[in-house]
């Protein structure tokens, strides 16, 4: 897209380039941006992992957040907000890879044949995603000529309007919004052409992420969300045939994007995406059960350095202080502010000197109702079963867990 533009005479290196990206457009534009020296600004949506947000910057790109629960024609809209930041900056250029024919483009004159070649010619199916529809489109032209035979295939986010599109011919008004990136719409693209896609799997979120990490577990794959929406429905597709027939998927993106999403156990159960077993008390909020060593917890003759280094390491503002297998304190930010402010050699003291130790204990029976008053006095929950600690509950868990009930 950036070549085209330069070849027709409308961008020159120095010049401002814009785009509204879920991240990985981004990352290719700003590769190339980079190494010819352009501008770079992209909008992307709040729901895009962390990893593609550091990875732009990285590579020098200015990076815009806007609302992910927000469609188009809203001014919040990555894409409308992309289109209006580029009018409103002097010589910027907006890329539109929704719009840009350069984009499918691409895919018919590269992709495409890359693939067939790589499967000998010979290929019954190909399964894909529509983000910006660049690859389908792309790749529908070049095989209507080259392999007309290929059945196409979409793998859509359950949302999105675009499988119903595909089964039904209907276009709905109503998307609803989903976790996968990348893919998944809730408009038709202009550069798109679904002319010959004659079927469609709406798969969700769960079944994404779970098929993720089968890939990673059954064939050492590492592929990322969309990738777990797209084997999915291929082996959904497969399953429906009666004959042997060779069938071509993407792994769009790597899984190392996603570390901190489909591949966090505490983020998947966080979204009800894996389950505990539940036992309808308090226990049933704890995110990190002390009895599965999974509560970051600190000793009382450790120094305080430790235990900044562990509330940095594991995002957690509050430490349960254990001695043996018995909670003697928590220890939390502003109790180690406090104790070091004035003097920070004073981060070389024991545990035990800063934390508090006059607690306040829920045992896992107690009404969840009865969480807020703790919370209100600007405390987290311990909870108890008798003498024994199970874990703490913050008010993030009790957020998750209110919205768990939501979906
Ligand atoms: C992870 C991922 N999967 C799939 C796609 C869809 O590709 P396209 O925009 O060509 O439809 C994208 C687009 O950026 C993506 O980032």
């Amino acid at each position: 897209m950036i070549e085209r533009a330069e070849q027709a005479g409308r961008i020159k290196p120095g010049d401002t380039l814009v785009e509204g990206t879920a991240g990985n457009t981004g990352i290719g534009l700003a590769l190339v941006a980079q190494q010819k020296g352009y501008r770079l600004l992209l909008v992307v949506p709040d729901k895009m992992s962390r990893e593609k947000i550091f990875n732009l910057k990285a590579m020098g790109a200015e990076v815009v957040l806007t609302r992910s629960d927000v469609a188009k024609g809203h001014p919040e809209y990555y894409q409308d907000l992309a289109k209006k930041i580029a009018e409103d900056t002097p010589g910027a250029y907006f890329i539109n890879q929704f719009g840009n024919p350069d984009n499918p483009a691409a895919h018919a004159e590269f992709t495409g044949p890359e693939i067939l070649e790589q499967m000998d010619g010979r290929m019954d199916a190909i399964v894909f995603g529509c983000g910006s529809s660049g690859t389908m489109t792309g790749l529908s032209q070049f095989l209507a000529k080259a392999s007309p035979a290929t059945e196409l295939v979409l793998a859509d986010p359950v949302g999105s309007i675009l499988a119903q599109y595909i089964n039904d011919g209907t276009l709905s008004q109503k998307s609803a919004s989903w976790m996968v990136e990348g893919i998944g719409e809730d408009f038709l693209p202009s550069i798109s052409d679904f002319s010959r896609v004659k079927k469609a799997y709406a798969i969700s979120d769960k079944e994404s992420f779970l098929t993720a990490r089968l890939l990673l577990e059954k064939e050492g794959v590492l592929g990322g969300s969309s990738t777990g929406t797209l084997l999915a429905a291929a082996l959904k597709y497969c399953r429906a045939q009666t004959t042997p027939k060779r069938v071509v998927v993407f792994v769009c993106d790597t899984g190392n994007k996603y570390l901190s999403k489909q591949f966090n156990d505490y983020w998947m159960l966080d979204n009800g995406f894996i389950e505990r077993a539940q036992h309808g008390d308090l226990r049933d909020l704890i995110l990190r059960p002390y009895a599965q060593r999974d509560t970051v917890v600190i000793g009382p003759h450790e120094p305080l350095t430790v235990a900044y280094q562990r509330m940095k390491l594991y995002d957690v503002s509050q430490l349960p202080v254990m001695d043996d297998e018995r909670i003697v304190g928590i220890l939390d930010e502003s109790d180690l502010l406090m104790h070091v402010h004035a003097d920070s050699a004073r981060f070389a003291d024991p545990v035990s000197t800063a934390m508090v130790s006059k607690l306040e204990f829920v045992d896992m029976r107690t009404p969840v109702a009865q969480l807020m008053p703790v919370f209100d006095r600007g405390h987290i929950a311990i909870v108890m079963d008798g003498p024994k600690f199970l874990g703490l509950i913050t008010r993030i868990d009790l957020l998750n867990y209110l919205r768990r009930r939501v979906n």
